[in-house]
């Protein structure tokens, strides 16, 4: 079903976003940190157009489903909160926002880690802006789509992925300081690709630890004395905290120094070693991977033109991303996803995207 199948008329406008993988900087969004992102090929689209009833009406075209509110109504359940949000925010703004029919599809898997709603919330707040012309620029659509996941979907999420499906490219990683929003845009180590495989094990963010990480975090910022975990440099600052918090500082401040070295441009190789490294700390001290994702990890480490593999988003399921030799990406994506799922999992390839 089409949007004029639905809504019984043509769009007036559509937009577009993408989904987006963490390179390096995990969990470190909400400490002030750093992190190293990529706009991946997979996105979401909204077409949009007025509507004549007084309400907005939402339709996913992979869910299939409607959603029908108005602007005094409670927030509903599902995607409609994600666009219900970006609204109530915009009015919020001081923005008109008239009733709407948008229809929504979307290639970025849900569930994966590679930020479906942020691509959703992005998609949303730009088509609005083309259909209303609203006055709004990128960087505010990012803040906007990540207060409509704080607020109305109720996970307390950083910026980065907003960030990344507002700003990134699927050419360069987007390096991007949380805390001033400085950004830089820094190619791939030479002769790269990225490859990325689901695990088959799903994630449900809000449902997972994700909350408590962030309020240990928070917890562990506070007995040190400083107003992030961003503001500690030396690892060994953390040692004396009180366990998990020691566990879970050891990884933020190690994590946000990986990024940052990555800056100073490094070897494909040495890349690799930081997203090892960073894989360990996420299962070890951060403690937010799961069987699943270590068995993916060690395998892609362990193939042939792999450079380094992680986790990457925020764990408990989801997807794993790895940095390989340019031309072979596809290759080691099908040799390793076999060996995976002979062990049981049904997983799969994600990127490079199947055409
Ligand atoms: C999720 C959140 C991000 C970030 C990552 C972990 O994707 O939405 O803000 O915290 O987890 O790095």
């Amino acid at each position: 079903m089409n949007f004029q199948q639905i809504f019984g008329a043509a769009p007036a406008t559509e937009a577009s976003a993408p989904g987006r993988v963490n390179l390096l900087g995990e969990h470190t969004d909400y400490n002030d940190g750093f992190v190293l992102p990529t706009a991946i090929p997979q996105r979401t689209t909204v077409h949009l157009g007025f509507s004549r009833d007084g309400q907005h009406h939402f339709y996913s075209a992979e869910l299939d489903q409607k959603v029908s509110v108005s602007e005094h109504d409670a927030t509903p359940q599902g995607f409609g909160s994600y666009i219900f949000g970006c609204i109530q925010l915009l009015h919020q703004e001081g923005y008109t926002i008239p009733p709407v029919n948008l229809y929504v599809t979307s290639a970025v898997p849900i569930g994966s880690g590679l930020s479906s709603s942020a691509a959703l919330e992005v998609a949303t707040l730009r088509g609005l802006r083309k259909l209303l012309q609203l006055d709004i620029d990128d960087v505010r659509i990012a803040q906007l789509g990540q207060q409509a996941e704080i607020q109305y979907a109720g996970v307390n999420s950083g910026i980065m992925d907003q960030m990344a499906s507002s700003l990134a490219d699927t050419e360069h990683l987007l390096f991007l300081d949380t805390r001033t929003l400085e950004r830089r845009v820094i190619p791939l180590p030479a002769d790269t690709e990225i490859v990325i495989l689901d695990s088959g094990v799903p994630r449900t963010l809000a449902g997972s630890g994700y909350n408590q990480r962030r309020t240990e975090c928070e917890a562990a910022a506070r007995l040190l004395g400083v107003q992030a975990l961003r503001d500690v440099t030396d690892p060994q600052a953390v040692e004396g905290l009180p366990e998990p918090l020691r566990q879970r500082a050891r990884h933020v401040v190690r994590e946000d120094n990986r990024v940052l070295e990555v800056l100073q441009g490094v070897s494909a190789a040495y890349f690799g070693e930081l997203m090892n490294a960073s894989h360990a700390s996420l299962r070890d001290d951060y403690e937010v991977s799961v069987p699943a994702l270590d068995a993916l990890v060690a395998l892609l480490q362990s193939t042939s033109g792999v450079f380094g593999a992680r986790l990457t988003g925020a764990g408990f399921g989801g997807a794993c991303v790895a940095l390989v030799t340019a031309g072979q990406g596809r290759a080691i994506a099908q040799e390793v996803l076999e060996r995976y799922n002979n062990t049981g999992y049904s997983g799969r390839i994600l990127v490079p995207a199947v055409t």
